[in-house]
């Protein structure tokens, strides 16, 4: 669609699919271009367009390709293309297969996304699980446009809770038990805490164990490395089922020795100021300054967050730094990145606080720790894969169990994947089960069925080598040709934006389309031509949807 906007002249108008043929293929806004030169602004709208139109005209690139053009409401021009030209579009795209969109360049540039993050010692909550999501389908679509893409973990796994939970794990009889559980920490770190609060020797105790472990005391050393791991095994169940890839796992331990030397450099530079004995980065706005030293000489996560971004810079030379991050923590990514700007280590347009918000129950309360009942993910996911069981064993009874099992754990993971994607990761979001896999509304299983009946369908005829694609040429095969030709363009809507869900509403529109396709045209019992043809069709929608739902992370099943 850019393409056709460029050659057409209209780079800056708003340019969008018309719904009905009858109103052209296309439809321009003209007021970008009207109010970008102040000639053009004494002109009515309507003027404008009759005249932008004239113009336009007499462009040869607009003859070749435009059958007609007519303006239309106040500064706005509908455009119907020759079939032609929307027809030999759609060859690139069948040529393309299932490398349509994906962008090959020479000089790549480089993103470094920092997501999911969960903390060592502790369960990973609801807002890790958004974060994985939506950092992963980032990771995906950014490495199809053709940038390096760099996924990095940045595990909370250092500082003080450590001490606690060391204190707390001497004291009590769970150094013997075998297979201790991440539960089991929670709760035990949960517990120490609660009885600190009133007993300053436990208080005590815990700092003690802190000390010594950054003084690498062997014992303190090795208990924490087993709470690594045990709390690692049980992410990467998680990142198994949810099919998720990471390049690094650089966790909060990592920059513990560049952590002196942040705070150094900044007090040197006049970036930082001691006060009450503390580091601080003055903030400007009546922002409370940023601490990366405190009183008594322990880093923070924000030092952390600095010695970070150094380090990405020098290793990686990244283009762009992307945090997904929910949005509680927006006023600490607004303080970093201005830090990182004056201490010299990045310019403030290279970082990105790609935030989101909270994931609320069914009644759009928030879904978090009632009188701290932990909701573990596994028990979200298991519930969203025992809830397609029940889909599953209605549309296909015949199935055998084990078959039945492997469409609902497809159909449950996927579902609960673009219940988040396909909204704005801005907006607070909801699990509404009912909703999330609703064969008929937009859901990730309305979009796998699609997918499911346009590939039975392909199933009972040779693939398609040959076709004239002269035979697509009724109101719904050019719509949904134009909609194919659109989505680099919407992918890179989604990099430009890092807003997923603008390639949800493409696919779950693609998958619309398809659907009211084969309601009306015949495919397998229509005519020769016609039929190689619409084949044709049916393949390269299949090979859009499979691709844009993979890049989300969602999988397809070739029979439902
Ligand atoms: N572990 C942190 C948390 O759970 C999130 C880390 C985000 N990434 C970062 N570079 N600060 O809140």
């Amino acid at each position: 669609m850019e393409k056709v906007a460029q050659k057409l002249g209209l780079g800056k108008a708003m340019f969008n699919i018309v719904p009905e043929e009858k109103f052209g293929h296309y439809s321009a806004n003209l007021m970008t271009i009207r109010t970008s030169s102040v000639e053009a602004r004494k002109t009515p709208p309507n003027e404008f367009a009759e005249k932008f139109k004239d113009e336009l005209l007499k462009l040869k690139a607009v003859k070749e390709i435009t059958d007609k053009i007519e303006t239309a409401g106040a500064g706005y021009l509908n455009f119907w293309l020759k079939p032609e030209s929307i027809q030999k579009d759609f060859v690139e795209i069948f040529k393309n297969k299932d490398k349509w969109g994906k962008f090959k360049i020479k000089e790549r540039k480089t993103i470094v996304i920092d997501y999911s993050h969960p903390n060592i010692a502790k369960p990973m909550s609801v807002a890790h699980l958004r974060s994985t999501i939506i950092g992963q389908a980032l990771c995906n679509i950014f490495k199809f446009r053709g940038w390096r893409t760099i996924g990095d973990n940045h595990l909370g796994d250092w500082g003080k809770q450590f001490g606690i939970l060391i204190a707390a794990f001497k004291q009590s009889d769970l150094k013997n038990k075998k297979d201790l559980k991440i539960e089991d920490l929670m709760n035990l770190y949960v517990d120490y805490t609660a009885r600190m609060k009133n007993n300053s020797e436990l208080e005590d105790k815990a700092r003690e164990e802190t000390k010594k472990l950054q003084r690498g005391d062997k014992e303190n050393i090795k208990i924490w490395k087993r709470f690594y791991k045990i709390s690692l095994d049980e992410f990467k169940k998680v990142y198994k089922r949810l099919d998720i890839k990471f390049d690094y796992y650089l966790g909060e331990s990592f920059y513990k020795p560049m952590l002196e030397g942040i705070v150094t450099d900044a007090l040197k530079n006049g970036a930082a100021r001691i006060s009450d004995s503390a580091a601080v980065i003055p903030m400007d706005n009546n922002q409370p300054p940023f601490i990366i030293r405190k009183s008594d000489e322990a880093y923070l996560y924000s030092t952390t967050d600095l010695a970070a971004i150094k380090y990405r810079m020098k290793k990686f030379k990244p283009d762009m730094v992307l945090y997904v991050v929910d949005n509680g923590q927006s006023l600490h990514f607004e303080q970093l990145f201005k830090s990182a700007e004056r201490l010299g280590l990045a310019k403030k347009e290279k970082l990105f606080h790609a935030k989101f918000g909270l994931v609320l129950s069914e009644g759009l309360k928030k879904l978090s720790t009632r009188a701290g009942r932990h909701i573990s993910l596994q028990e979200v996911m298991d519930e969203a894969v025992s809830r397609a069981r029940n889909v599953a064993e209605k549309k296909q009874p015949d199935l055998e169990s084990k078959e039945k099992q492997k469409i609902a754990e497809t159909i449950g993971i996927g579902a609960l994947k673009y219940n988040d994607l396909s909204q704005n990761r801005m907006s607070d979001i909801a699990f509404k089960w009912e909703k999330m896999l609703n064969l008929e509304g937009n859901s990730a299983p309305y979009l796998q069925y699609a997918y499911a009946r346009l590939k039975s369908i392909l199933r009972k005829a040779k693939p398609v080598a040959r076709f004239d694609q002269k035979f697509l040429n009724s109101e719904i095969e050019t719509r949904i040709i134009l909609l194919l030709s659109e989505f680099p363009d919407v992918l890179d809507l989604v990099t430009k934006n890092y807003l997923p869900h603008y390639l949800a509403e493409y696919l779950y529109k693609l998958a619309q389309e398809a659907n009211l396709f084969y309601q009306k045209e015949k495919v397998l019992a229509a005519s020769k031509g016609e039929r190689e043809a619409r084949l044709a069709l049916a393949q390269a929608i299949a090979a859009t949807l499979k691709t844009g739902l993979g890049l989300l992370g969602i999988k397809t099943l070739e029979r439902i």
